[in-house]
């Protein structure tokens, strides 16, 4: 069966078994309020209008970008030639779960951010626009891609600092000056080997209120594997399956429980 229609039929399955994402037969306080004050949240944030605003203007940019791929299903030889529009077209976050990003860290209140797999920093700008005084990082392997967030972060004034370069050859340094990590969004390097490899370098610095954040967990074969390796990883308390994404927390007054949840 091809990649696509399983995508398909996948999403399916997640829509008949997902619990109502009014909270309804959840059993977890935490989880219920995590739904009604985040997952459900459709309140117009003043902060996160700005970055719609920055985010329409990018995603209809027409400057072009001349660069060599990096990462998994990088099939080219050749160099890439897209428009900053394409690109966000193809791969950023939606408004949808990109507001998720934000409100899960203003939430939490989260102030110790990593990111893996800034593209041109639609993410970057959702995750940055939600706390002001923060220790965010964000790491990427295409520095043409980074002069484009550097551009859309500061035109936000956010505080974001970027690393440019393999996460494979710059994650163990970069975590070297975290003390801790509140929060950290997977999306660089969807396979299932780099995923968990991240994923175990960033347990080191997790603790009981980290909040962690996979995208493209049904991307492919290999990264349905490595969500399930994950949310089974006996650190991790709680799993919630919103289809595209899969959060995790540690919190070990929680009972381990995994759940998809409709988003
Ligand atoms: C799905 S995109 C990220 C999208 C971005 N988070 C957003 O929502 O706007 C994945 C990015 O990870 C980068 N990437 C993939 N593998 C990488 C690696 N091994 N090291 C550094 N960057 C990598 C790619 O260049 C690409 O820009």
């Amino acid at each position: 069966m091809n990649q696509r229609l399983k995508y398909a039929l996948n999403f399916i399955k997640y829509r008949l078994f997902a619990k109502h994402r009014k909270g309804h037969g959840i059993h977890s306080p935490f989880l219920f309020e995590l739904i009604i004050k985040v997952l459900n949240d459709k309140k117009a944030d003043e902060d996160l209008k700005k970055v719609f605003e920055v985010y329409k203007k990018y995603k209809k940019s027409n400057e072009i970008l001349v660069y060599n791929e990096i990462g998994a299903g990088t099939s080219y030889t050749r160099p890439k030639r897209l428009s900053v529009g394409e690109i966000i077209k193809k791969s950023s976050v939606n408004k949808k779960y990109g507001s998720l990003l934000f409100r899960l860290i203003k939430y939490f209140n989260c102030k110790d951010l990593l990111e893996l797999g800034t593209s041109v920093g639609i993410s970057t700008a959702f995750i940055a626009r939600a706390i002001t005084k923060s220790n965010f990082v964000s790491i990427e392997g295409v520095a043409e891609k980074v002069n484009i967030a550097k551009k859309i972060t500061s035109e936000l004034n956010l505080n974001t600092n970027f690393i440019v370069g393999n996460i494979n050859d710059k994650l163990e340094a970069a975590l070297n000056d975290f003390e801790k990590l509140d929060f950290v969004y997977f999306d660089g390097n969807h396979t299932k080997e780099s995923t968990l490899k991240y994923f175990h370098f960033c347990l080191n610095k997790s603790h009981n209120d980290s909040v962690f954040v996979f995208d493209d967990i049904r991307w492919s074969k290999g990264m349905e594997e490595a969500w399930t390796e994950i949310k089974n990883n006996k650190n991790v308390r709680l799993s919630v399956d919103l289809y595209r994404m899969g959060l995790i927390f540690f919190r070990e007054e929680l009972s381990k429980e995994h759940y998809i949840i409709k988003f």
